[in-house]
């Protein structure tokens, strides 16, 4: 369906929104449903970007709509005055998906909140101060959160000083280091090497690690990179911090990648696409952990809104009823089958990974040096030709395949006909 073209927002944006806030396309979005996006131009997109990786049931699923509806006919916010029952009923949902033993939750609205409190309760559980984070990560955008990334230097310069006690280990990333082998050891040799010689185990409170970074590169760790890390961690005590805001809910073909790589942590920080679009994180961990965190020692006013909540619970009830998670892993295979075949017919796709629908497609030129031009040119070429996608890593080598969990095959379909053809036309 078209529209008559009105002025477009983004045209209006710069006089009233701030300039720091960036935008993947320069199209307004007008209204939109499952996967299919209509525009201020007048066009009709596929939408394989899901709000970065966070409308996992896809735009305004009728599910999601009702709940929200209802809810806010009913209650709207308590604001920590009184107790309420859609943040009792998300906790309840949310203790039948999670990975074994994780049955607390401190509910946030972001993902950058979700990590600072995973961070706080870290510090608060252990009375230790330092933790180690990994390099190309991203955590977001608050004190704790920028201090724990470094995807990118311009989330921290000018910033400084960031929040002290923090230190980066490589990531084990097994396409840029080679092997699995070798990613696997340069990181436990560097985590070896911090205990020896700048900081010894008894000072650190956490390890945050995103087990597949997204914004990094869609790079998943190697699994018995995760396997050592606990072990590691059960040696000293450290706590184990699963940073699962864009892995989670489904995302990876499990409800979380803790479950997919079958390694559990002590805390996970979760939030996209756990509400449908809704503004909602959470820091969720074992009781013997958050009993520890003594009541007004953190804190929140809109976290955990009843709205929130209801659309979370929508979002939950949904994917177990139509099966999301079974359907993302039939897509993801496909999806994954189809990509190979376009990297073995192009030599500039080096690399096609992750499991789920949480799928990296890294471009490379002259063997495996980052090709960002590339990605560039074919994201344009797709979005000409209806398709939206979202690059990632640290070069912006790497395009993120990421339509809503539930898309449909045709649509599936139909974005990777868009993709193939888009990239043919780049070369
Ligand atoms: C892995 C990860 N952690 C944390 C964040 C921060 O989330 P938010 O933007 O909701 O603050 C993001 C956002 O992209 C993310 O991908």
């Amino acid at each position: 369906m078209t529209r008559k073209p009105t002025p477009a927002i983004s045209s209006r944006t710069a006089a009233v929104i701030a300039p720091v806030l960036g935008w993947a396309t320069s199209l307004g979005a007008v209204r939109a449903s499952g996967c299919q996006v209509e525009c201020d131009d007048g066009r009709t997109y596929l939408d394989f970007a899901s709000g970065t990786a966070t409308l996992a049931l896809g735009h305004c699923h009728p599910a999601v709509v009702e709940a929200v509806e209802r809810q806010v006919r009913t209650l709207v916010h308590t604001g920590g005055v009184f107790h309420h029952e859609p943040m009792v009923k998300l906790g309840e949902a949310l203790q039948t998906v999670m990975p074994e033993g994780i049955d607390r939750f401190f509910f946030s609205n972001s993902g950058t909140e979700a990590i600072e409190g995973a961070f706080k309760l870290a510090r608060y559980h252990t009375g230790r101060p330092a933790v180690v984070a990994f390099t190309g990560g991203f955590h977001g955008r608050t004190m704790g959160s920028v201090t724990l990334t470094s995807s990118a230097a311009r989330y921290r310069r000018r910033y400084r000083p960031l929040v002290p006690e923090v230190v980066h280990v490589p990531f084990p990333g097994a396409f840029r280091a080679g092997t699995e082998d070798s990613a696997i050891r340069t990181s436990l040799d560097a985590i070896q090497d911090l205990f020896d010689t700048r900081l010894t185990p008894d000072e650190v409170a956490a390890f945050f690690i995103e087990p597949i970074q997204g914004e990094g590169g869609y790079t998943p760790a190697p699994k018995r990179f995760l396997e050592e890390l606990r072990k590691l961690c059960d040696k000293h005590g450290i706590l184990l911090v699963f940073d699962e805001v864009q892995t989670g809910f489904g995302r990876t073909g499990d409800w979380f990648a803790a479950q997919h790589f079958g390694v559990t942590p002590d805390i996970m920080a979760v939030s996209k696409a756990i509400a449908g679009g809704l503004p909602l994180g959470a820091v969720c961990a074992r009781k013997a952990v958050m009993e520890k965190w003594e009541k007004g020692a953190h804190g929140t006013t809109f976290g955990g809104n009843p709205v929130a909540c209801a659309a979370a619970l929508a979002v939950i009830d949904t994917m177990k009823k139509e099966k999301v998670i079974e359907k993302a892993r039939v897509a993801g295979k496909h999806a994954t089958e189809r990509l190979l075949e376009m990297k073995h017919e192009c030599a500039v796709i080096g690399d096609v990974r992750g499991p789920g629908l949480m799928i990296g497609i890294e471009f490379v030129k002259n063997g495996r040096e980052p090709n960002a031009e590339l990605v560039e040119v074919v994201r344009k070429k797709c979005q000409e030709n209806g398709l939206i996608l979202l690059y990632c890593g640290q070069a912006h080598n790497v395009i993120r395949f990421i339509p809503p969990l539930n898309v449909k095959k045709a649509d599936l379909d139909r974005g990777l006909d868009i993709l193939r053809d888009s990239l043919k036309a780049s070369l």
